[in-house]
């Protein structure tokens, strides 16, 4: 997946350009920066890959998810539904503006279930949050309706899935709001980076003013400009814009690589017969930068994740046991382990995680492996991490039962 793996000459020549005219900021300095305004640029040719009318760079994903929801105008005390697999940046940007994150279980999709996102539903709701993880996406028809049922925003994390497509439009275009990451794993990056992409442009104009200090970037006068509401600091730099600018170009390339080394890694662990894959709903195009499966049970899963990793192959993630990204190892959240004090609304909301469980998502996390297609292999690197991974799995299968 990580576009860093095929850094080149194209990256190299849009960062010199930055550092040639020496401007490193985004906004003002108009005289010194003989035409380069690498961030723009970069909005640009996002618009036009993400078939979205607005773009807002910021400094990274967490960045995007935070803006995207403060654009949306959630705040305290306002509830958001999100999957309880995801990274740990979905709650923290929900917590950073005072709302409460409800977490739902996923289904075999690896995110949100609809009939639990229903249920979870109460006055307080005000957006749901579709993280679309590990290259694919969530039933965005039933997550649709619901909101519009229900009259609630629908944001789409798609930081892991840059180039998935559902029905046609590309994954993060297809909500209110879609949030992207750029950091330096994912498929295109900037180092550090993260974009809000939206067709709404009060959305827009509210994501761009809030990444820089509510500054309303009219005029070049930058101590001139009026700030309409408060912001923050969310800026890309020339420099991190510089990167994405050359890896963006190279996207459609990245994306059928991946998709070549999924499949040859698809079709031999098709040979096993104890492994499903996860469900992509109907109408959705993976962008392969990652393949995940299932296997029988948790303590295969445990076995299959071991062997895989004495076989020295790399990158292949088993989620159940992993700190960041599944609410089972989330115990700071659950027990809001906070550098500073909460608000009560908040330790009221939260108080529900510490007697709900997952089963549902246990279930699919516990048998789930989820491996990373990388760019920079060769096909012959491929066939064999193909087979060493069809005997380590079958390993597993064998030595438990
Ligand atoms: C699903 C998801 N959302 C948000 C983020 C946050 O992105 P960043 O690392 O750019 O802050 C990540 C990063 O891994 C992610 O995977």
């Amino acid at each position: 997946m990580p576009g860093f793996e095929l850094f080149g000459s194209a990256e190299r020549k849009e960062v010199n350009d930055v550092l040639d005219n020496g401007v490193l900021m985004r906004y003002g300095f108009d005289g010194m920066r003989n035409g380069h305004w690498k961030a723009k640029e970069l909005e640009t040719e996002l618009q036009s890959a993400f078939q979205s009318k607005h773009v807002q760079l910021l400094s990274s994903g967490t960045a995007a998810v935070t803006a995207a929801l403060a654009a949306a105008g959630i705040g305290a005390g306002d509830e958001v539904i999100m999957p309880s697999f995801t990274f740990v940046a979905s709650f923290e940007s929900i917590l950073m503006l005072g709302a409460i994150p409800i977490m739902v279980d996923i289904d075999d999709t690896l995110t949100l279930d609809p009939k639990t996102v229903e249920k979870a539903i109460t006055s307080k709701t005000k957006a749901i949050m579709v993280v679309q993880m590990c290259g694919s996406m969530g039933d965005m028809d039933a997550l649709q309706r619901i909101c519009d049922e229900h009259k609630l925003i629908l944001i789409e994390d798609a930081c892991q899935a840059i180039g998935g497509t559902y029905k046609g439009k590309p994954l993060g275009s297809i909500g209110d709001l879609g949030c992207f990451s750029f950091d330096f794993v994912k498929t295109i990056t900037c180092g550090e980076g993260g974009a809000v992409i939206t067709d709404n442009k009060d959305y827009y104009i509210k994501a761009d003013n809030y990444s820089d200090h509510g500054h309303d970037h009219f005029g070049n006068d930058r101590g001139a400009e009026a700030h309409a509401f408060m912001g923050y600091n969310f800026r890309i730099s020339e420099l991190h814009a510089a990167v994405g600018l050359a890896q963006v170009r190279r996207l459609p390339d990245f994306l059928a690589i991946q998709k070549k080394n999924f499949t040859i890694l698809r079709e031999a662990l098709s040979e096993i017969p104890d492994i499903t894959f996860r469900t992509v709903p109907e109408g959705g195009v993976e962008s392969y930068a990652f393949l995940n499966f299932f296997l029988p049970d948790l303590e295969i899963a445990r076995k299959a994740s071991k062997n895989l990793k004495e076989a020295g192959v790399d990158g292949c993630f088993h989620y159940y046991d992993n700190n960041w990204h599944y609410i089972r190892k989330w115990d700071h959240l659950k027990n809001l382990k906070s550098l500073y004090p909460i608000s009560e609304e908040i330790k009221s909301g939260i108080k529900y995680l510490q007697t709900k469980t997952f089963e549902q998502s246990d279930h699919f996390i516990g048998r789930n492996i989820s491996c990373l297609i990388k760019l920079s292999w060769t096909e012959e690197e491929v066939k064999s991490r193909a087979e060493a991974m069809v005997q380590a799995i079958s390993l597993a299968l064998k030595l438990v039962r």
